[in-house]
């Protein structure tokens, strides 16, 4: 029970490793809100796994702003926030659309940040300390050939990691973010599909390959994050700062 008493707000949680990081943080007794843009599947996740359910989306500043608000009044004030919603796409450089790259910067960027400075609002005006946790990914670690955009997405999440981590420690507010590496579950289900589609190769080839390239020997799963994610979220937590781990398997070592 390392977070009884707390409360927490997580992006993104009707499923993946969101919804995860909710059941893990519940079992460590914190109360949660789960806040996702698919309306149906956050209120069916947060009736199975004892959520609050957040209907949000993280591209809209005043879905945002009454999407805080509400899981502030529903918790009775938010300590931990987890940035967690984030799209993927996949295309040549030559073949990247405007419209992929808007999108993807909009919920993977700006929704990181607005939401993140949302919180952060709350957390500095009832004067608590909090944890944040961004969500970045070995691909804003360096790039690849037809991920450009996600990958420099996550570039960037990592970035917004360290400058929000800088300013809001003076207000006893830890950022930090978690890079996973390859995560089974319906996100790399779709991955996996584009990259059969892009590469010419039968669906589940993808998957078998970047899980045989893991140094520990296959894909992670949701539930191998979220120890870094409650531990992230710990008073044990205190003297970290702006810091981006990764929690892959042992794919990359920056
Ligand atoms: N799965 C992986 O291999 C992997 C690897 C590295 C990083 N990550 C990161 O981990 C996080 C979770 O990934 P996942 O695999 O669970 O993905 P997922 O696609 O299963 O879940 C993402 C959730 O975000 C929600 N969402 C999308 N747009 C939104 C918006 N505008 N507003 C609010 N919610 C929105 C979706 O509805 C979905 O429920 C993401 O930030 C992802 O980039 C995943």
């Amino acid at each position: 029970m390392r977070l009884r008493g707390k409360t927490a707000l997580i992006t993104g949680a009707a499923r993946g490793i969101g919804r995860a990081y909710a059941e893990a943080y519940i079992a460590e007794g914190a109360r949660v809100a789960i806040a996702d843009i698919n309306a149906e599947g956050v209120r069916a996740t947060a009736a199975e796994i004892g959520a609050y359910p957040v209907v949000m989306d993280v591209t809209d500043q005043a879905s945002i702003e009454a999407g805080v608000a509400d899981a502030a009044a529903a918790l009775g004030g938010i300590d931990i926030l987890i940035n967690n919603a984030a799209l993927f796409d996949l295309a040549p450089i030559v073949e990247i659309s405007r419209a992929s790259y808007d999108r993807l910067f909009a919920i993977n960027v700006g929704g990181t940040l607005f939401t993140l400075q949302a919180v952060a609002k709350h957390m500095i005006d009832t004067g608590r300390r909090g944890k944040i946790i961004n969500m970045a990914s070995q691909a804003g670690r360096r790039g690849e050939p037809l991920v450009a955009v996600y990958c420099a997405t996550k570039a960037a999440v990592i970035s917004l990691t360290q400058s929000a981590g800088l300013d809001l420690i003076r207000h006893g507010i830890n950022v930090n973010a978690i890079a996973p590496g390859v995560v089974d579950g319906e996100h790399w289900d779709g991955v996996d599909a584009k990259f059969a589609a892009w590469e010419n190769k039968p669906r589940g080839q993808k998957k078998r390959e970047v899980g045989a390239a893991v140094p520990f020997g296959r894909m992670g799963t949701a539930q191998d994050l979220t120890g870094m994610a409650i531990f992230l979220a710990t008073p044990e937590a205190d003297y970290i700062v702006a810091q981006t781990y990764n929690v892959d398997g042992g794919n990359w070592m920056s």
